[in-house]
């Protein structure tokens, strides 16, 4: 079935925070249908890395490699290891985070409620599927997902309605989840029941949380001095990393007033500095004909020439609580 082409979410807004330049190596950390590489390629002499881990995005990488020959190529790769590929040193990350609307709109790659389809939501090729989640965890570990990843209220609901219905049989399509989760806790406001449990499983499957703190790790060892680093994000479970990496990095700590100014901590020089402290969002115009951009934040940084902090020696704690892990899926 055909998707509809990603609409790129508050482009004016990145172009303005990339400022690419003639010359610049920008690498666009999740190519999709290659909005952002596209508008950069035509703002600038540029030369743009694409990533991404999705191999169906490939045609139309092929398309633009060939409309701009020489400055653009496409690395299969998921962006946290970008800093392991051989790419020369770059002056703009750009992420712009989650699924496109391809993805969604394919029934095939499993991400919609709306449209039957296999129980899959892999961003990639590889690695368990949603199905796996739904029939091997427990009913506790499932739970935490949907309060965690999903901040679903009837989280437990939830889990304990599909450790029954899988006793049945195999839970294996989207249509038969969200009618489980739909039996489970109800329809009442305007969005579909499922909506939560939904996003909670994307999160995990793809390790999306644990990826963006990685990404912008590989992010801060790639940048020049100088480099800008811009995140849009879309809700606030990654808004919220994406704050505290750049405020961690920016050498913020809490409790700062205009009374009593936040002081240096303790540490590696900041290998950020940030020019504007609030995130941007989009225009009500481009919500309006856009609604995916209705929860889009921007924030950007750009690179000092300190050194990249050691990310490995920094423990990635998951929020608030122990949550499963996809090692625990066969
Ligand atoms: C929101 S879309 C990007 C749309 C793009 N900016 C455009 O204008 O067409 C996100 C893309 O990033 C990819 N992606 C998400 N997480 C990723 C990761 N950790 N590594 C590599 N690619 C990722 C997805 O497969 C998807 O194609």
């Amino acid at each position: 079935m055909s998707a509809r082409p990603h609409i790129p979410v508050m482009l004016d807004a990145v172009l303005d925070a990339a400022a690419v330049a003639d010359g610049d190596t920008v690498v666009d950390a999740t190519f999709g249908h290659g909005g952002y590489s596209e508008a950069f390629l035509r703002a600038a002499k540029c030369d743009v890395v694409g990533l991404d881990r999705d191999p169906t995005v490939q045609p139309r990488a092929s398309e633009l490699a060939k409309a701009y020959p020489g400055r653009f190529r496409l690395i299969e790769t998921p962006f946290s290891d970008m800093d392991r590929h051989d790419i020369p040193p770059v002056d703009v990350v750009v992420f712009d985070i989650g699924v496109s609307s391809m993805q969604i709109d394919r029934a095939e790659r499993g991400f919609s409620f709306q449209k039957d389809g296999p129980l899959d939501m892999r961003m990639s090729r590889s690695g368990p599927t949603a199905r796996d989640a739904v029939m091997q965890l427990d009913e506790a570990a499932l739970s935490t997902l949907f309060k965690v990843y999903g901040e679903e209220r009837h989280a437990r609901r939830a889990a304990r309605r599909i450790v029954e219905a899988r006793m049945d049989g195999d839970i294996a399509t989207t249509g038969q989840l969200a009618d489980i989760i739909e039996t489970a806790i109800g329809r009442t406001g305007k969005i579909h029941p499922a909506t939560r449990v939904f996003q909670a499983l994307r999160i995990f499957i793809n390790d999306e949380l644990g990826e963006l703190y990685r990404g912008l790790c590989a992010a801060e060892a790639l940048l020049e001095p100088g480099g800008r680093l811009v995140i849009v994000t879309f809700h606030s479970l990654e808004d919220r990393i994406a704050k505290q990496f750049l405020r961690d990095r920016a050498g913020d700590v809490e409790g700062g007033s205009r009374y009593a100014p936040a002081v240096t901590r303790e540490g590696p020089a900041p290998s950020f500095i940030l020019p504007r402290r609030s995130v941007v969002k989009p225009s009500r115009s481009e919500e309006a004909v856009n609604p995916r951009a209705r929860s889009a934040k921007l924030r950007m940084a750009v690179r000092t020439d300190a050194s990249a902090h050691d990310c490995e020696a920094e423990s990635w704690h998951p929020p608030r609580t122990e949550l499963p892990t996809l090692e625990r899926l066969a």
